[in-house]
């Protein structure tokens, strides 16, 4: 079984991850999207919270499921016998430290990354931009999954209260 994960913080999903989660369902048997646990960081959604968001926009993909990790994600990987990492390039602006992390992670196991080029319609997008603009009232129709958006204006409308 080959099996891949796609790591990040997910704080909530984008659009943009869900392409690359929907690219990578066809490159691996199964595919495990891991929330990393950043315990200095305490994020607009919980981990429970960004974890449901997932399963529910992960739904359509059969070969795909939702799970978190704390510390190296290599360790996660050894665990679980995942052979490859799929992470999405935005932009040329993602390249060094997706680069970076890509080579400490082969050094530290020999584990591969796997890069896919994020669809051009969601390269400039990422979590803290669409909040930033949800935070200020800006239109971010098509950015996020339906029910993400809505949980994410109804969390900003809770904080101006
Ligand atoms: O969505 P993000 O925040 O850009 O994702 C970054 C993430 C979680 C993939 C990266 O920080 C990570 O893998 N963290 C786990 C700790 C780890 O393994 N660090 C060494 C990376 S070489």
């Amino acid at each position: 079984m080959r099996r891949a994960v796609c790591p990040g913080s997910f704080d909530p999903v984008t659009n943009g991850h869900l392409d690359v989660f929907a690219r990578a369902a066809k490159l691996a048997d199964e595919v495990i999207i891991v929330v990393a646990i950043n315990k200095n960081k305490s994020g607009t959604f919980s981990i429970e919270e960004r974890m449901e968001m997932l399963r529910e926009v992960v739904q359509p993909y059969p070969n795909v499921r939702v799970d978190s990790f704390m510390g190296l994600l290599v360790d996660y990987c050894k665990a679980n016998e995942v052979q490859a990492i799929v992470k999405g390039l935005r932009a040329v602006t993602d390249f060094d430290y997706e680069l970076q992390m890509a080579q400490m992670n082969y050094r530290l196991t020999g584990i591969e990354t796997l890069f896919v080029s994020t669809n051009p319609i969601y390269s400039y997008l990422s979590s803290s931009l669409i909040k930033e603009v949800a935070n200020f009232g800006g239109d971010i129709n098509g950015l996020l999954p339906g029910p993400v958006q809505e949980r994410l204006l109804a969390r900003v409308a809770e904080a101006k209260k």
